[in-house]
């Protein structure tokens, strides 16, 4: 029997993966939240911060495993998005509620990587169980700017009420590329976004998460 242990369990990403790890016969133990773990709730430039925290985090891990001989591998997922196991929105999911449910008049002048949460999912246990896995994986189906990402929605759904206009008058945010080669020697092939925002939708429509 192998025992996995996977921290943030209840969370969006860390859901599918423990249904996953389930599927394919692992004994999962789940940790939960440490009440007196520090909590940054109210910050200026809260993206900053994140980037940050995020860069610290894993630096300090790749630290820690190299001084202790210890095997890591990093996913790094771009935004991620597609069907809930949880009944919360987390913050990406709530991305797309954003865009779909009357809540803006506008899209944001960002681009970004997107990814389907089971791809994400599927690369953690890929990167567990093949040996050769080393180093970082960076996913990202496809880079978008936001204008684009509401073209898809309007062409799966013509009837819904989505922003047509920037947030802003400035040239819209570039987008950037993400190499998919080392993800592919995960066996990751990446689900099209037009099916993972179809899934995102339909998925919070079921949980009433949005109406329409
Ligand atoms: N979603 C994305 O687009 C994306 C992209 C790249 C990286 N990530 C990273 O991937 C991780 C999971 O993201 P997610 O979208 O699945 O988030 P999520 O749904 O908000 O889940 C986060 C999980 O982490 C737990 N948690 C939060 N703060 C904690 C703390 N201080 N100590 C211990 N546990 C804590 C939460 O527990 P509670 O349920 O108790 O709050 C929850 O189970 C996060 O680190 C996120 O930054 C996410």
């Amino acid at each position: 029997m192998v025992v996995v242990c996977v921290t943030g369990a209840s969370g969006f990403i860390a859901s599918w993966i423990v249904k996953f790890l389930l599927h394919r016969g692992y004994t999962v133990r789940a940790t939960v939240r440490d009440p007196a773990s520090p909590v940054l709730s109210v910050v200026q430039d809260p993206q900053l911060w994140y980037t940050l925290s995020k860069t610290l985090a894993e630096s300090a891990a790749w630290k820690f495993v190299r001084e202790n001989n210890i095997d890591m591998v990093a996913i790094n997922p771009s935004v991620v998005i597609g069907p809930l196991l949880q009944p919360e929105i987390n913050a990406s999911s709530a991305l797309v509620v954003n865009l779909i449910n009357g809540c803006s008049q506008t899209f944001p002048n960002a681009s970004y990587g997107w990814i389907n949460v089971k791809d994400v999912a599927n690369a953690h246990i890929q990167a567990y169980e093949i040996a050769s896995a080393s180093g970082r994986y960076c996913l990202a189906e496809r880079v978008l700017h936001f204008s684009q990402v509401v073209k898809i929605l309007h062409d799966l759904y013509p009837t819904l009420q989505i922003p047509e206009k920037c947030e802003d008058d400035k040239p819209y945010e570039p987008t950037f590329q993400v190499s998919k080669e080392n993800a592919k020697s995960l066996g990751i092939e990446f689900i099209p976004l037009e099916v993972t925002l179809r899934e995102t939708v339909e998925s919070l429509k079921e949980n009433k998460l949005i109406e329409f």
